[in-house]
C-alpha cells in the first residue's frame, strides 16, 4: 500500500503501460483520475470491475482528453482540479504520470514529413507539458506532489524514429528543469525510461528490427508493462522521497 490515500492522474490508462500503472496504483491504494482519449463502454466497465476488485476502497474517475488538443487538455485539467469528494471538499492531486505517447513505424528523416514530427511532439511533449503546467498549479498550492514522465531508451540510443527519440529526449530536459522549478514547492519530478516493452507499441516492430533491439539488452527480452509500472510506483511514492530530476532506466541493461 505504497500510495494509500493518495490521488493520481495517469494518462493513457486504457492499454499497455498506462493500464499496468493504473492497476498497480489501485493495488497500492491510490485513487486515480484515469485519463483516456475517448469515452467507451469498455473502459467504463473496466473501471467498475477494477474498483469492485478492490472492494470499493479506491475511486477511479475517468477523464477524457486528446493530448494533441489544447482545449481538451484545459477542459480535462479543469474538471480534475474542480472535482469534489462526497463531503464537498476539492480532491487534491498528489501524483501526475505523463504516460500516453505515440510512435510511428521505423523510418528515416529523409522520408518523414514535418507534420508527422509535429504530431509526435504534440502528443509526447507539448500535451504532457501543458497538462503538467495545469495540474502542478494545484500541487504548488498544496506544497506536495510527485510527477513522473515516461521517456524511452530511444532518448539515449536512437533506437526509434527521429521524432520519437527526440521527443523522448526532450522530456529528460523538461524533467531536469521542472525539478528545479517545483522543488521549492515540495514537488519531485522524475522520469522512467523503458526499453522495448510488450505492448501494442512495443510489439509493432518488424521481426528483424526487434531482433536487433533485443540483442542490445543484457536480459535479451522485452520488458513487461508491470515491470515499468513498478518503477513508476516507486518514483510516485514516498519510497523515493529524496529523488528528483532523475531518469530511471528500466530496459534490461541496454548497451
Ligand atoms: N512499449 C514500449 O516499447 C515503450 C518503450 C519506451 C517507452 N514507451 C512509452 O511508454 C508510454 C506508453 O506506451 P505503451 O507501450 O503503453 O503504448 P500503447 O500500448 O501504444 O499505448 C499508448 C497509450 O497512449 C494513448 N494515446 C496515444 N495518443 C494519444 C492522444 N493523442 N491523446 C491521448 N492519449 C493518447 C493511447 O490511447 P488510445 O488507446 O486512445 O490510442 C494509449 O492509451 C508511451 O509514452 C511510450 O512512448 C513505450
Amino acid at each position: 500500500m505504497l500510495l494509500k490515500g493518495k490521488t493520481a492522474v495517469i494518462t493513457g490508462c486504457n492499454r499497455g503501460i498506462g493500464k499496468a500503472i493504473l492497476e498497480d496504483f489501485a493495488g497500492n491504494g491510490a485513487n486515480v483520475f484515469a485519463v483516456v482519449r475517448k469515452e467507451s463502454d469498455e473502459f467504463n466497465s473496466y473501471i467498475q470491475e477494477l474498483t469492485v476488485k478492490h472492494e470499493n476502497r479506491i475511486k477511479v474517475y475517468p477523464v477524457f482528453m486528446d493530448l494533441s488538443n489544447e482545449e481538451e487538455i484545459k477542459a480535462g485539467a479543469k474538471s480534475i482540479l474542480g472535482m469534489k469528494d462526497e463531503d464537498g471538499n476539492k480532491i487534491p492531486v498528489d501524483i501526475l504520470v505523463n504516460n500516453a505517447g505515440i510512435s510511428n513505424p521505423l523510418n528515416s528523416l529523409a522520408l518523414t514529413k514535418m507534420e508527422t514530427v509535429r504530431e509526435a511532439f504534440d502528443v509526447n511533449f507539448f500535451g504532457p507539458m501543458l497538462l503538467t503546467q495545469l495540474i502542478a498549479r494545484g500541487m504548488m498550492r498544496n506544497k506536495r506532489g510527485s510527477i513522473v514522465f515516461i521517456s524511452s531508451s530511444a532518448a539515449y540510443d536512437g533506437g526509434a524514429n527521429v521524432e520519437y527519440s527526440a521527443s523522448k529526449a526532450a522530456i529528460i530536459g523538461e524533467v531536469k528543469r521542472l525539478a528545479v522549478e517545483y522543488g521549492p514547492y515540495n514537488i519531485r519530478v522524475n522520469a522512467v525510461a523503458p526499453g522495448l516493452t510488450a505492448t501494442d507499441m512495443g510489439n509493432s516492430m518488424n521481426e528483424e528490427d526487434e531482433k536487433i533491439a533485443l540483442s542490445m539488452n543484457i536480459m535479451k527480452r522485452k520488458g513487461r508493462p508491470e515491470e515499468i509500472a513498478d518503477a513508476v510506483t516507486f518514483l510516485a511514492s514516498d519510497m523515493s522521497s529524496f529523488m528528483t530530476a532523475q531518469v530511471l532506466r528500466v530496459d534490461g541493461g541496454l548497451r
